[in-house]
């Protein structure tokens, strides 16, 4: 059986990595998905790739104008918003005395302004609809604890599972179901980005700190979106009703709360 039959999701940053994962398996479980990113072309190249239960919607998350039309397109086209995943996000590393305050600024917008206004866009809808939905939030391992060149990014993602413990009590009277997931290092090409930077930061070779961090996860690899996907269609689901404010580790092991 289909766990997403005729729901209606959107999915933000899902014009590639783990988002576009998600899109993949909730088409695969009978979800009609809006593929929502600031990247508009790499979205309509993604949704073409879906197939006919994807469309592209433009997304800047920074952008209240943009999140509101992302919400009245996705009702439009679909009738209603079931399921949000809050994915887009950014990263940075740097060594705290160099973090400068545009990077600072760029990633609060996007990780966490955006998170919260996409959040509150989407949750409106749903309290309009009269018949609750699922809301998750993507987290990381990185914030549940910090890392040395990662103040940054590791705060934002501090910051997501704060505001959905929050957001999580506060909207569960309207049937809102708000959960993330962590998960821990995922294979793509943000790890490739991410990979390039501890290069230059740390002076290693390039591919080096992947093998490194890879042979650190007690699982033995990174993961692949795929991973990730069972805990998204969970959470999305009717089996999720009794879950609120959590945040679920999908990281082969590497923490434990
Ligand atoms: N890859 C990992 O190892 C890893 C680990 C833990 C958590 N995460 C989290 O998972 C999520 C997805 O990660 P990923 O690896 O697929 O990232 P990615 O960089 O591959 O994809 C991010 C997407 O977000 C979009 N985006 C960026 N700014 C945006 C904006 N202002 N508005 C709308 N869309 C925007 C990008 O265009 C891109 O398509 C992120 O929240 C990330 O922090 C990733």
């Amino acid at each position: 059986m289909k766990r997403l039959e005729g729901k209606s999701a959107i999915i933000t940053g899902a014009a590639r990595g783990i988002g576009r994962g998600f899109a993949e398996r909730y088409i695969a479980e009978g979800a009609r998905v809006a593929i929502a990113d600031i990247n508009f072309a790499g979205a309509q190249k993604t949704a073409k790739e879906l197939g006919d239960a994807a469309y592209a919607v433009m997304l800047d998350v920074c952008d209240q104008s943009s999140i509101d039309d992302a919400v009245t397109q996705v009702v439009k086209t679909a009738g209603k918003i079931d399921v949000l995943i809050n994915n887009a996000a950014l990263f940075d590393a740097a060594e705290t005395v160099d973090i400068t305050r545009s990077s600072y600024e760029k990633l609060y917008a996007v990780n966490v302004s955006g998170t919260l206004f996409t959040m509150q866009a989407v949750a409106k809808q749903m309290i309009t609809q009269g018949h609750g939905g699922k809301i998750i939030n993507m987290a990381s391992q990185a914030g549940r604890r910090g890392e040395s060149l990662v103040l940054v990014y590791c705060s934002t993602k501090a910051a997501v599972i704060s505001m959905t413990q929050s957001a999580g009590l506060n909207l569960i009277k309207h049937g809102i179901n708000v959960n993330a997931i962590a998960p821990g290092v995922v294979d793509g090409e943000h790890w490739e980005h991410v990979d390039s930077m501890f290069a230059k930061l740390e002076g290693k070779a390039i591919g080096q700190k992947k093998a490194e961090v890879a042979s650190n996860v007690p699982l033995g690899r990174f993961a692949v979106p795929t991973d990730l996907t069972g805990m998204a269609v969970f959470l999305a689901s009717s089996d999720a009703d009794y879950i609120v404010s959590q945040t679920y580790n999908v990281d082969g092991g590497q923490w434990m709360s």
